[in-house]
């Protein structure tokens, strides 16, 4: 790992909301610059790209575990602009708003049942957040959820976390029981310059 102290931080959380919400307030601000010219973070460009070949411009897209709004900037820049917002970081959401590209934003936390009705969305994504003591496998339940039957959901799941936390016999028993198919799981960069990889799940609702 490098030698950021927030990405440290980030890294040592353990599913405790306050920590995360006291790192990801610190970093609000300096989050961008530090991640995209500091670390290369080059995850969300590709998941939007991924989660964009896949949807009409005008689909309704949930961006969960949004942050600062990197991703939602990436798929605008696709061409997808019809984009809601979630994170459990009001600070975070504040420097997403200043950006103009989410219909909405709400603080929301991934790992309660949303408050979304089924059916929502035509795709959901979520870049970072499957990651680790952040936000585990159990919450892509919801996510498949709130997007439409057939819809696309684009995740990306850091490497360290991958088989740790379980993620393909999750992904696996998930389709078994019916609840969503696995189209694709790709290893993609993710922190270019900190050398961290990550799977890209693509994934449609049932
Ligand atoms: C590494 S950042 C990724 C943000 C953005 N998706 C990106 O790619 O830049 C992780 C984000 O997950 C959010 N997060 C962590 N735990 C969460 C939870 N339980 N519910 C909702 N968001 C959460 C944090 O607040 C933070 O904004």
């Amino acid at each position: 790992m490098g030698d950021n102290p927030l990405l440290k931080r980030a890294y040592a959380l353990d599913g405790d909301l306050d920590k995360t919400r006291n790192v990801y307030a610190d970093w609000a601000k300096s989050y961008d610059k530090d991640t995209i010219a500091g670390m290369g973070y080059v995850a969300p460009d590709i998941a939007a790209a991924a989660l964009a070949s896949r949807v009409a411009d005008d689909a309704l897209i949930l961006d969960a575990g949004c942050g600062t709004g990197l991703v939602g900037e990436a798929l605008s820049r696709h061409g997808v602009t019809a984009i809601d917002g979630l994170d459990l970081s009001e600070e975070m959401l504040q420097v997403a708003a200043e950006k103009s590209v989410y219909r909405n934003l709400a603080v929301a936390d991934l790992t309660a049942p949303l408050p979304i009705a089924p059916d929502t969305y035509d795709a959901a994504i979520s870049v970072g957040v499957f990651t680790s003591g952040h936000v585990g496998p159990d919450a892509i339940a919801d996510l498949a959820r709130v997007v439409k039957p057939g819809a696309p959901i684009v995740l990306t799941v850091h490497e360290n976390v991958w088989e740790a936390d379980l993620y393909p016999e999750y992904l696996s028993d998930m389709e078994a029981g019916g609840q969503l198919r696995i189209d694709e799981v790709v290893e993609a960069p993710y922190h270019e310059k900190e050398g961290y990889r990550c799977r890209l799940c693509l994934l449609l609702a049932a």
